[in-house]
């Protein structure tokens, strides 16, 4: 192993503490990009992130407002002219804390406790943000990179990325590079390192059932006037039929089928029903007959409610009949699906089964398509070389189940490939409470790193 890269890694070693201390001063800045009254700390996560930027010496680092939350961009020119351009990505936003009172400590007073680091955002993905910058600041204060780097940070991400691919086509001479490195995803476990093939899409909807003008007494009306949460129920329920698939007509259409390697591939993952039942604590699971749960996440499509209202939910009782339910509801998409089709499907299904008994909205939150990689890029196995060097295994190939807006983005917008690496892990808690980020894995994450940019220029 060359000199240099040796340093950068004894340089990684010797500065954890310092950036263990410099990820909590991000944790601590409750950057919830849904929240409305966040907006100062949506600036101050920015300037954060571009003061880090400065931090390392990288020129035009701006930060820019959109419509949303600020986008923070910055460049690295290498000394040979003739280098790749790589651009790193990630999100400096973070998803609610609700439900708060399960923390066992404060989301956003980031506290350590044995192997890991709790705090909202902790893993997804300010400690990931992190690897990338700390891996390049130690080959930077050691060495030099070969590399010219270009940097998009959002803080919309966890909201579906609502305002970048605006951003991305207005902005295409300071983004456009030779592949995006994408450090938002993560691991299979701490001994088993994982690169990532492929993400699923989003299409997220509000439904709103009315029925009378107002809340109704129970007694008095009950029995003549149909009630709303029940009309929201009865629809939901026909969502699935009794095979675990989803209803809304056409849904499938567009699915690209899985063949029999990639079934081959998937079902060697250590990801069995044991594994799921033990991470999820689920009592029994759940999906469409005919496919593995790791097919299921990876390479199939869902719906899911994520979320219900209607009526009386406080304490003790209260007869009412309720004049309004609503739902949040979502699917996950794969190849070749439109999220925008699904909003159609959505509608049509709606159109077809709700009664006339209640009148009802659709609102379309996030749509964002699936996304695929590029496996045998150089990249990847740039990649796939330095998981090996840090973990002395191979990394095994995953599909995600979550999404990355971005990635459709930049493929769509400016036929950008992207890598995708990260070093959350299935149990860090991401979107729930006591989120976690495990110290010696995101170690690892930063010497990954450094020995991805070493892999690159051999
Ligand atoms: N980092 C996650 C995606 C992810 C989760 C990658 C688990 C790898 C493992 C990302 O920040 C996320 O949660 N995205 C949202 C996007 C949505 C709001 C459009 C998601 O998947 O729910
Ligand atoms: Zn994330």
């Amino acid at each position: 192993m060359s000199r240099s890269r040796n340093t950068a890694l004894n340089y990684a070693r010797e500065n954890h503490a310092r950036f263990l201390d410099e990820l909590k001063e991000l944790v601590r800045i409750p950057s919830v990009s849904t929240d409305p009254q966040a907006q100062e700390y949506m600036k101050a996560a920015a300037t954060w992130v571009a003061d880090q930027l400065h931090a390392l010496g990288m020129s035009h680092v701006s930060i820019f407002s959109t419509p949303g939350h600020p986008v923070v961009c910055g460049e690295y020119r290498c000394p040979l002219s003739d280098a790749k351009t790589l651009l790193v990505y990630g999100h400096y936003d973070v998803q609610p804390v609700d439900p708060l009172e399960l923390w066992q400590s404060p989301p956003f007073e980031p506290t350590v406790q044995g192997d890991y680091l709790f705090g909202r955002g902790a893993s997804d993905m300010k400690g990931q943000l992190l690897v990338g910058l700390k891996a390049i600041e130690s080959i930077l204060k050691t060495d030099q990179l070969n590399v010219h780097l270009r940097f998009l940070f959002e803080g919309e991400e966890e909201m579906g990325s609502p305002n970048l691919a605006d951003f991305i086509t207005q902005n295409q001479d300071r983004i456009r590079s030779d592949v995006a490195l994408n450090l938002d995803s993560g691991i299979l476990a701490p001994d088993f390192p994982s690169i990532t093939i492929s993400l699923r899409g989003l299409a997220y909807f509000e439904l709103r059932v009315y029925g009378p003008a107002s809340d109704l007494h129970s007694g008095t009306f009950g029995g003549v006037v149909h009630n709303p949460a029940q009309v929201l129920c009865e629809l939901i329920a026909g969502m699935h039929d009794a095979q675990g698939r989803v209803t809304l007509p056409g849904f499938y259409d567009r699915v690209r089928p899985l063949d029999r390697v990639e079934r081959e591939e998937l079902a060697r993952l250590p990801l069995n029903e044991d594994y799921f039942l033990k991470v999820t604590g689920a009592p029994a699971l759940f999906g469409e007959e005919g496919y593995l749960p790791v097919e299921r996440i990876g390479a199939r499509p869902t719906l899911e409610v994520n979320g219900l209202y209607s009526g009386f939910i406080g304490e003790g009782s209260k007869t009412v009949l309720p004049a309004y339910a609503m739902a949040k509801i979502s699917c996950r998409l794969v190849p070749d699906q439109d999220p925008r089709e699904v909003h159609q499907q959505l509608w049509d299904y709606l159109e077809a089964h709700a009664p006339r008994t209640v009148r009802w909205e659709l609102i379309q939150h996030a749509a964002s398509p699936a996304a695929m990689i590029e496996p045998d890029r150089v990249e990847v196995a740039a990649l796939s070389r330095a998981m090996e060097q840090v973990w002395g295994v191979k990394p095994a190939f995953k599909r995600e189940g979550g999404s990355i807006p971005v990635v459709a983005q930049l493929k769509s917008i400016l036929g950008m490939p992207t890598i995708l690496t990260g070093f959350g892990l299935p149990d860090d808690n991401l979107h729930a409470p006591n989120e976690r980020l495990h110290l010696p894995t995101w170690q690892r994450g930063i010497e990954t790193l450094i020995h991805f940019f070493y892999n690159l220029e051999e």
